[in-house]
């Protein structure tokens, strides 16, 4: 019988990771449960560092970044002896299921768990949007509201200077960040690891560009295609403008959640409580086409999630 559930935060830390925390406790509060905290993610589970969590433990964080969890990356665990180690911290603990909040590398710590019997939930969080079973992980909205931010006021510039910006988002492997925030940026240029660079057509376009007055271009490099300083020595000299480049790094990670990062983080954490009050076992929850749901925790890597081509398309509609 389920009396005492553990809750994690694992990976890349996400805006919203906090209103996930808040409402998986006080959802299994309110279903008579009793909730622990588990700090640093895998490497705390396998430490013990443990923490009980009350409504009030939960108050006040809703709009706060990063995870008052604290959150880690464990290469223990990603050995059998380092699971298996987790399996019998969870039960000296008597912890009877574990919420898994992160990316699709803590998932896939969740899978090997799922395999050795433990009542495990994930809750998609990552700025990378890299995830299937679901449309959106959590923190990916604010950190597109970030990016766009910068490169808004990095345009001021470029215009004043006629000059050509260069910036770098994360991602990891996938082009999300970038494509999202490319278009909302009006970007000139979207490159993402999912298409192979095209240097010499990104160097005409630019040409053709300037020839017809602009005065600057902002182009949008997701981390998985090579890095910025690779990309402006490639296209300096090419006869357009003189590039500059943004690394904007880890400040796409911080920040307060978007209003839609909380809401959906609000939403995500109460249906991750529901699922294992049913009785669920090894599932995710995401959000599709506006409705909650819920797959098997394995769909969030077994099927890749596509970027949207209408998506790539508009950007060389609109950039003309
Ligand atoms: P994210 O969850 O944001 O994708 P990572 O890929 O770094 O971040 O994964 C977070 C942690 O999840 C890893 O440090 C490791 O502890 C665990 N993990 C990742 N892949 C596996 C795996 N195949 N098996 C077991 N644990 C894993
Ligand atoms: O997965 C989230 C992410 O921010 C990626 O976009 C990025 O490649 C990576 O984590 C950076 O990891 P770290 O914080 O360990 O440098």
């Amino acid at each position: 019988m389920l009396k005492r559930i553990g809750v994690l935060t694992s990976g890349g830390d996400s805006p919203g990771m906090n209103a996930a925390i808040r409402s998986v406790t006080r959802t299994a509060l309110c279903n008579g449960l009793d909730v622990v905290g588990i700090k640093r993610g895998y490497e705390g589970l396998l430490e013990g560092d443990l923490v009980p969590m009350t409504r009030s433990s939960v108050g006040g964080i809703l709009l706060h970044g990063g995870t008052i969890l604290r959150t880690a990356r464990c290469p223990e665990f990603l050995r059998p002896e380092g699971v298996n180690a987790g399996v019998s911290r969870l039960s000296e603990n008597d912890i009877d299921a574990l919420v898994v909040i992160g990316g699709d590398g803590s998932f896939r710590g969740a899978q090997e768990l799922h395999e050795r019997g433990v009542t495990v939930v994930g809750i998609p969080a990552t700025i990378d949007n890299d995830m299937a079973g679901t449309d959106c992980t959590i923190g990916f909205d604010t950190a597109c509201n970030t990016a766009l931010e910068c490169i808004s006021k990095l345009r001021d510039t470029a215009s004043s200077h006629d000059r050509m910006f260069i910036v770098e988002l994360m991602g990891r492997n996938a082009g999300f960040l970038a494509l999202e925030t490319g278009v909302a940026c009006g970007a000139e240029s979207v490159l993402v690891p999912e298409i192979a660079p095209d240097i010499k057509s990104i160097c005409e376009k630019l040409n053709y560009a300037k020839q017809r007055g602009k005065t600057h271009s902002i182009i949008v490099l997701a981390e998985g295609v090579m890095s910025a300083s690779d990309l402006a020595s490639k296209l300096k000299g090419q006869g357009s403008y003189d590039p500059r480049i943004v690394v904007l790094g880890h400040l796409q990670r911080g920040g307060a959640p978007s209003c839609f990062d909380t809401v959906l983080a609000s939403r995500l954490g109460a249906a991750a409580v529901e699922l294992l009050a049913k009785g669920e076992k090894g599932m995710m929850v995401g959000r599709i086409n506006g409705n909650i749901v819920s797959s098997p925790i394995r769909a969030a890597w077994e099927s890749k999630r596509e970027l949207d081509s209408d998506m790539l398309r508009l950007v060389e509609t609109l950039s003309i």
